[in-house]
């Protein structure tokens, strides 16, 4: 399988938001990344329920919703409702983990737990056979545009290991940081689904960023 590319709106044009959806509809692009951010949970606020019917009215490739806020049990049928596809909620978030994978299993999306730097993988033992996917923060969850902490690598490498033996199909998400120079060690380590805001946003033709990052071979 190529490795899945997922561009984080929260770095798009924001006046230009039709015109960034469609960019990435008609880019090699595999899912919508939207960053959801209380300033609770993280030190910042993006956007809620508006700006996703607004990209879900364009978009024609998979929402995959990252809820950085507290609470996501509350809020996750809202968001099902409005057309997320993948619904990721912070390990730290949740008291009742294993009951919020249920509901975003019950409102039919499919299911992703992030893990912020400080956290084991070790934690996801008895759960990971409930999810579709993990999703390993590369950077301190709030902002783009951020360094990659080099540990994560390490924690990629931990995760893939474990999940081949109790969930061999898991998808592992690596969201903040990830550029053209360390996507193909990613995937080496065992990562197959990439967020990047600042390095396609940021590029000359996000486009062409976004082929290259599709089409890295490592075989
Ligand atoms: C950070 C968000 C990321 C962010 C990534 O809290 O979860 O999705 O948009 O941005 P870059 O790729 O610029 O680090
Ligand atoms: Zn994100």
């Amino acid at each position: 399988m190529k490795q899945i590319i997922a561009p984080s709106i929260l770095s798009a044009d924001f006046a230009n938001l039709q015109r960034d959806t469609e960019m990435i509809n008609t880019s090699e692009a595999d899912w919508f990344h939207v960053d959801v951010m209380d300033g609770v949970f993280v030190p910042n606020i993006s956007f809620g329920f508006p700006v996703l019917k607004a990209v879900k009215k364009y978009a024609k490739k998979p929402l995959d919703v990252h809820l950085m806020i507290v609470n996501p049990e509350k809020y996750i049928q809202e968001f099902a409702k409005e057309g997320a596809d993948i619904i990721t909620v912070h390990y730290e978030a949740c008291t009742h983990l294993h009951r919020v994978v249920q509901i975003i299993k019950d409102a039919g999306c499919k299911a992703s737990v992030a893990l912020n730097p400080h956290t084991s993988v070790s934690l996801l033992k008895d759960i990971l056979v409930d999810l579709d996917m993990v999703l390993i923060m590369s950077v301190n969850p709030g902002f783009g545009g951020q360094q990659f902490i080099p540990q994560s690598l390490n924690k990629i490498v931990e995760l893939r290991k474990l999940a081949n033996e109790t969930n061999p199909n898991l998808l592992i998400e690596v969201d903040g940081g990830v550029s053209i120079s360390n996507i193909e060690s990613l995937i080496k380590a065992g990562a197959n689904a990439f967020v990047a805001g600042n390095a396609i946003f940021g590029a000359s033709s996000p486009t062409e960023m976004i082929a290259s990052m599709k089409n890295i071979d490592i075989n």
